[in-house]
């Protein structure tokens, strides 16, 4: 059985879609550990519920972002984590996790990248009025959602709602996550 770990900063509904798809079988992985740098985020009560370990640290603690991280790699090498997946983790990932696990760290983005990197992807898109929206998955690179890509869906949508372009684009995330994680763990 693999060993995944997940990263998030909020809700964590692409985490629960993964944990799920471990706990049925639709992943022959399990979540080894979950990492939030938020301790108030809702995914660090959603991990506990389902007794998953998490190492939910605030940033402000340390003196550098490379001190937090020498931390979470420790962690990670402890639980034997093979491949790493951001979910909705707000914060760039630097050159101490980098240089360890590079190459076995992938994010998922809701915009067709390389439009719309960085925070507020939806509302970019929306401000710039685009009538097909979509998600990216790719390997996790030193640029800003830059990394090569690995998979990607689009959907048509007409108008400006923020919430509702949010609802559809999730409701694919979680089906096309677990179906890339998938594919790279085989
Ligand atoms: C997801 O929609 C993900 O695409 C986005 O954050 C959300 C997290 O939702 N990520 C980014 O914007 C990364 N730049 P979740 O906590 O419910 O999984």
């Amino acid at each position: 059985m693999h060993r995944i770990a997940v990263f998030a900063s909020g809700k964590g509904t692409n985490f629960e879609a993964i944990a799920a798809a471990c706990s049925d079988g639709t992943l022959d992985a399990q979540v080894a550990l979950v990492v939030c740098d938020k301790p108030q985020a809702e995914v660090v009560a959603k991990a506990e519920r389902l007794g998953i370990s998490c190492f939910a640290f605030d940033p402000k603690q340390y003196a550098s972002k490379a001190d937090y991280e020498a931390q979470i790699v420790e962690l990670l090498d402890r639980a034997e984590v093979e491949l790493v997946c951001l979910a909705g983790y707000m914060r760039i990932v630097g050159e101490t996790l980098l240089s360890a696990y590079g190459g076995r760290i992938i994010n998922i983005h809701p915009s067709l990248l390389p439009a719309f990197a960085g925070a507020r992807a939806v509302e970019q898109a929306i401000e710039y009025g685009v009538k097909v929206f979509g998600i990216t998955i790719h390997w996790v690179d030193q640029t800003l959602d830059g990394g090569r890509i690995i998979a990607q869906r689009a959907f048509e949508y007409e108008g400006s709602d923020a919430e509702e372009v949010h609802r559809i684009g999730q409701q694919i995330e979680h089906k096309l996550y677990v179906e890339t994680i998938k594919k790279i763990l085989k």
